[in-house]
């Protein structure tokens, strides 16, 4: 590894470190991504930092095409610093300087259904101007919640019952997920696309169809009210890396149908999981959320949820400023 890169990434981890013990170390990544060398040297006032870039392309039809863009651009970016503000934001300011011409380059990012996107950890405020100045905007959060931490103890509203969900459950699933996509659409990255019913029909009957779906319904006079889906460490590798808690376990899907809503439905749903995920063993449970979802924001910090890391995005990509 060149000195620069491991000095950033030392230095980065040290800061990392000082602001949110949640976050992991920060490392090279798998691969280099694209190959753009992005790499901003230490000038006065400004830190080092480094990035790489990289390239995806979402089939068309594919279920993650409801949470991002068909292409998407992603920096993956560290700044050292002694804990000055301006030369972290500095630092960070000029790298995305760069992300942004070597994007410029890129005829992919001309497409409308593109996206520029970056995860910066949500307690590192030094960064935050920067983001902003470059047309980012903070649409989704990676919240965490430490086993253990506490849940209001309201009692669960009368009549309401919660069960596991088995494979007869596929359409009221696919219901209740279909309502939070139309729900999160109103938030900057969700969208909703004339093929989501059907793959997350498909995805539904696939989660269903295991011997341990990590699926639950609440129902109220045998109509089904609300939806929670999880998944358990061995699904969550995917996720898993954002955080320095291991095990780490992912809470995927979370709804109650409108007129049930602000009656404890939910409430209900998530304690249940908790008191699963503390008993085996969980260090920490992360989510994804949209920042500005007036509903799920609040409700997920009553539930002990707090912001790890601030996905910021822009599109099309090429209109990063
Ligand atoms: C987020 C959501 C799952 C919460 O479920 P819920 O059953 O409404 O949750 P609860 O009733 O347990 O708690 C909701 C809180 O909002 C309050 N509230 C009051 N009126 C409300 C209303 N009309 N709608 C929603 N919440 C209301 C509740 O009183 C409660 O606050 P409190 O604990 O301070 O009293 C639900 O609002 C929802 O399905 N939203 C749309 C989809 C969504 O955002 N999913 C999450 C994506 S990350």
């Amino acid at each position: 590894m060149p000195a620069v890169v491991a000095d950033v990434l030392r230095s980065a981890g040290e800061r990392r470190r000082r602001i949110d013990p949640l976050l992991p170390e920060p490392g090279l990544p798998a691969d280099a991504g694209c190959g753009a060398e992005l790499t901003v040297p230490a000038a006065p006032g400004r830190g080092a930092a480094v990035g790489w870039c990289h390239h995806y392309r979402i089939e068309p039809g594919a279920p993650e095409l409801a949470w991002g863009a068909a292409s998407q651009f992603w920096l993956a970016a560290h700044v050292a610093g002694d804990g000055s503000e301006p030369g972290i934001g500095a630092g960070l300011d000029e790298l995305l300087a760069r992300w942004r011409a070597h994007l410029a380059a890129e005829p992919a990012t001309e497409a409308e259904d593109s996206q520029a996107a970056l995860r910066w950890p949500s307690r590192d405020i030094a960064g935050v101007r920067a983001l902003l100045r470059h047309g980012l905007q903070p649409l989704t959060v990676i919240a965490a919640r430490p086993a253990g931490r506490a849940v209001p103890g309201a009692p669960a509203p009368r009549g309401l019952v919660i069960r596991p969900a088995d494979p007869g459950d596929i359409a009221a699933v696919t219901a209740l997920t279909m309502e939070v996509i139309r729900f999160d659409q109103h938030f900057g990255s969700v969208r909703l696309h004339p093929h989501a019913e059907q793959t997350e029909w498909e995805a539904a009957e696939q989660t269903l169809d295991r011997p341990e779906p990590w699926t639950w319904l609440a129902e109220r006079d045998g109509r089904t009210v609300g939806l929670l889906m999880a998944q358990p460490p061995e699904r969550a590798a995917w996720i898993a890396a954002a955080t320095s808690g291991q095990p780490a376990a992912y809470l995927a899907t979370m709804a109650v149908r409108p007129d049930e809503r602000g009656s404890g439905v939910g409430t209900a749903l998530v304690t249940g999981l908790h008191r699963e995920l503390d008993a085996t063993g969980v260090t920490v449970t992360l989510l994804h959320h949209a920042q500005l979802n007036p509903l799920s924001a609040p409700f997920w910090s009553r539930m002990g949820y707090r912001p790890l890391w601030t996905t910021w995005e822009i599109r099309p990509a090429r209109t990063m400023r």
